[in-house]
């Protein structure tokens, strides 16, 4: 079975006015399926911008991003946005929820935009009450807590069941009681063919992983 995951030879570099800078420099790993990998490394060495690369929310200046077998890397934005639909759960470092959208209304439309079939919102109640935050539905992001909107987030990450899910710093912002439900839907949706990949600061969230990723300015380090 091909990998869940593949970068090869990938580089990218940002450039802002005259200034380049080389943030990934030469990254390759792979990531097999049904598994629960951790990308560690200090701020700035650019584990966003891998997790980016992996969404196909943007490419590689050179090299190839390949998920699920697929080269996403040479593809245009267009298609890079349907592809990620269906096949991709993103939990993003500062969350980006639909700001006019309820809570529960957030984690439906992942399922809409799948095209998840089921009762959508039966499904999105469960998650959300999953996640802790029965009773909270009908609230905007705005009305909810940093950590509250960080499990909306997960909970529109995990909604259409995608097989590759991407987590962004998931348990920052958590107390305890939430990051060990937060942790465990995690690994749970890690399971035969479905894979999860997080970047992380959280020592004990590393300590569960299956694989880390070590990065240090923008090349792995060790695998
Ligand atoms: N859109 C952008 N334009 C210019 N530079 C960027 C952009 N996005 C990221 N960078 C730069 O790329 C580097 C890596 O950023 P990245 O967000 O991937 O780091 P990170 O490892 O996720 O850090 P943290 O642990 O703080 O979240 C940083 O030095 C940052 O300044
Ligand atoms: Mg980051």
């Amino acid at each position: 079975m091909t990998a869940a995951l593949e970068f090869d030879n990938v580089w990218k570099t940002y450039k802002t006015g005259k200034i380049e800078e080389e943030v990934l420099r030469g990254v390759s790993f792979t990531v097999e399926r049904g598994t629960f990998t951790a990308i560690v490394g200090p701020s700035g060495s650019g584990k966003s911008t891998i997790i980016f690369l992996a969404a196909g929310i943007d490419t590689p200046t050179k090299g190839t991003v390949r998920v699920l077998g697929e080269e996403i890397s040479g593809k245009g934005e267009s298609w890079r946005r349907k592809w990620r639909r269906r096949n991709i759960g993103i939990v993003f470092q500062f969350f980006h929820l639909v700001p006019t959208l309820t809570a529960l209304e957030n984690v439906i439309l992942s399922m809409e935009l799948a095209g998840t079939p089921g009762d959508r919102k039966a499904r999105a109640r469960e998650l959300l009450e999953f996640v802790g935050l029965g009773g909270k539905e009908d609230k905007y992001p705005s009305e909810l807590s940093g950590g509250e909107q960080q499990r909306v987030a997960l909970a529109r990450a995990l909604a259409h069941n995608p097989p590759l899910v991407l987590a962004d710093e998931p348990t920052a912002n958590l107390d305890y009681e939430n990051k060990v439900r937060v942790v465990k839907l995690l690994r749970e949706a890690a399971s035969e063919g479905r894979t999860v990949v997080f970047a992380t600061h959280d020592p004990e969230l590393v300590q569960g992983a299956d694989r880390i990723i070590r990065v240090l300015d923008g090349r792995v380090v060790e695998e």
